[in-house]
């Protein structure tokens, strides 16, 4: 079963934009991870930001407290929040970037220009006790330098997917692109999630990509619960999963 994670990034985006430096403030991105799992949500993921843009130290602390699915923690490979991440024990790291030079030319981490500093982050976390994934482009230099780091985990990089999608040309060499990265990574062992840009309407033509484990979405879930709610916005997210074909990759 295709599993969802919900990024809550965006209600503390929200938040911010009003109540930026106040330490409270409505909405609250941890009330909603509560109403995401009660809703069915598999995982709560947020990303701790080197510049604390949206989410705070204090809500991943208290998320720590009140998930019962899994946190997943997204971070940059930066020494102070691998720090926190050490301390506060998500059940997984997603390494993100987030400075100009660590980005591929699609977006994802460059894991090929920096497998060193990859390799001892994983191995610091999985030491912890934590599962690491790699937020890659669907690039197959990208997915055989993430295999030789000894990840657990890739997160494949929906966003090219997502913007192709309205033309069915660029959309279908996306998918195919994400298909073979998936199918690389399977046979290199790595367990493959995706994520960014997912939403209502896309999310059927990754029915086409195999072996997926675990999509994380935060914008169309978040937005769309401005109009019916979070818990009907992620169940009806969830419905549409249901439909992923069982071992994935479907024609
Ligand atoms: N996965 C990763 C690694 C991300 O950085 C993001 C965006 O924060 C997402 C998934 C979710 O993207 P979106 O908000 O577009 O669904």
């Amino acid at each position: 079963m295709l599993k969802l994670g919900v990024n809550i990034d965006h209600v503390a985006t929200v938040r911010e934009a009003r109540y930026r430096g106040c330490g409270h403030g409505e909405p609250d991105p941890v009330e909603a991870a509560r109403l995401c799992e009660q809703a069915g949500a598999h995982g709560i993921t947020a990303h701790l930001r080197e510049d604390r843009r949206h989410i705070q130290d204090r809500d991943v602390w208290k998320l720590r407290e009140i998930v019962t699915t899994r946190l997943n923690l997204e971070m940059a490979n930066s020494p102070e929040i691998i720090g926190i991440a050490l301390r506060l024990k998500p059940d997984i790291v997603c390494i993100v970037p987030e400075r100009r030079q660590e980005i591929t030319t699609e977006g994802g981490l460059d894991v090929a220009g920096q497998r060193e500093a990859i390799r001892e982050t994983r191995q610091r976390m999985n030491e912890a006790g934590i599962e690491v994934s790699l937020f890659i482009a669907p690039d197959p230099v990208q997915v055989e330098a993430a295999a030789s780091t000894g990840t657990q985990f890739i997160e494949l990089h929906t966003g090219a997917f997502a913007e192709a999608w309205p033309d069915p040309a660029a959309r279908a060499v996306e998918v195919e692109r994400l298909r073979q990265a998936a199918e690389l990574a399977h046979q290199a062992g790595l367990r493959v999630n995706a994520g960014h840009g997912i939403h209502y309407q896309n999310l059927r033509d990754l029915y086409r990509v195999p072996h997926l484990v675990e999509l994380n979405i935060g914008h169309s879930i978040i937005s769309r619960a401005v109009m019916v709610g979070l818990p009907a916005a992620v169940q009806e997210m969830l419905a549409l999963m249901r439909d992923y074909p069982a071992g994935g990759g479907a024609a």
